[in-house]
């Protein structure tokens, strides 16, 4: 099936780079948000980037336009009827992705595929909620959507071959880089990487080095564009603590459980990069390290 239409659920931090980028590859994207002022702060996020582009002479100005245009932001489920491909990017929470599939199965038409951007739940399980197991797939982008070459094509046991083409047509569409991984927990990149964030909060929190040391020593010892503590703010210190919340449930070990630094941050509301404050402070022009352990 033709993809011309795709259906957004949420446009918080992965929602609103998905939906930019499915408009910039001529799709007509239908971005659905629970309420007007998160879906307002997304399609502002996407407006600034585009106007960015435009200002560095990277876009044209009737193109930027254009992309806009082909973005419909709604409250309403009813609007995602027609979409020939529906992608979720909701809160990282297994209850309300079943209860928003639960409404939306319905309404969008039975020839739509379904696809799952979670992080480290079940596809199978969000795939069992809906009357098209076999046209349900994981397509897990990374953040900055708009930016992350890779997209990892999950396939859960029920989906078909046919939708497992799609999802890596879909990445070959967008420009991504597509590697086939199987429904397993954090599929391939986050099963290696989160045991690898958190183990850098309990180095910083048994003193091994500070929040700057740690991110500098990965960075100018192991070539990593960016440290784990930066890393995990960019993620979201929220969305980092339900994945490993999911993954030390799946796998038993303890390398997946969350950091008593991780949990007291989340209380605190400190989320990281998108909340303003995690283990730096970006109030600033430049991120200030702050000592969470105190
Ligand atoms: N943050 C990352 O680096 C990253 C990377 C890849 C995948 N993911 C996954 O993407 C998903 C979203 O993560 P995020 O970082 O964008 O979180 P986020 O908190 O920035 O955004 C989630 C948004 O979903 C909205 N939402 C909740 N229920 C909804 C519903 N029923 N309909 C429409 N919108 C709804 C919320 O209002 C919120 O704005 C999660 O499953 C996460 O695991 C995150």
């Amino acid at each position: 099936m033709e993809i011309a239409k795709v259906g957004v659920l949420g446009c918080g931090l992965m929602g609103h780079g998905i939906t930019q980028i499915c408009a910039q590859a001529g799709w007509d994207v239908v971005v659905r948000e629970v309420d007007q002022e998160k879906l307002d702060k997304g399609i502002g996020k996407i407006e600034k980037q585009l106007a960015r582009a435009v200002e560095k002479g990277k876009l044209d100005h009737n193109d930027a336009d254009a992309i806009r245009g082909r973005i419909t932001p709604t409250l309403d489920y009813a609007d995602l009827s027609d979409c020939d491909l529906v992608i979720e990017a909701i809160t990282e929470d297994l209850d309300g992705k079943l209860a928003m599939w639960r409404e939306v199965d319905p309404i969008v038409k039975p020839d739509a595929y379904f696809a799952t951007n979670t992080s480290s739940l079940a596809v199978a399980d969000q795939a069992a909620v809906t009357g098209r197991p076999e046209r349900f797939l994981g397509l897990h982008f990374f953040n900055p959507a708009q930016v992350m070459p890779l997209l990892e094509v999950v396939r859960a046991d029920e989906t078909a071959d046919e939708t497992a083409e799609l999802g890596l047509a879909v990445g070959a569409e967008l420009g991504k880089t597509t590697v086939a991984a199987r429904d397993n927990r954090g599929f391939i990149v986050n099963r290696l990487l989160v045991p690898y964030m958190l183990d850098a909060m309990r180095a910083y929190e048994q003193g091994v080095g500070s929040v700057e040391d740690i991110d500098t020593g990965m960075m100018a010892g192991a070539s990593h564009p960016m440290g784990p503590l930066t890393l995990a703010d960019f993620v979201g210190l929220d969305t980092l603590a339900s994945i490993a919340d999911v993954m030390v449930d799946a796998y038993g070990e303890e390398r997946f459980s969350q950091p008593e630094t991780l949990r007291r941050l989340v209380e605190a509301g400190d989320y990281g990069r998108k909340s303003g404050r995690g283990f730096y402070d970006y109030s600033g022009e430049t991120p200030v390290a702050v000592d969470p352990a105190r």
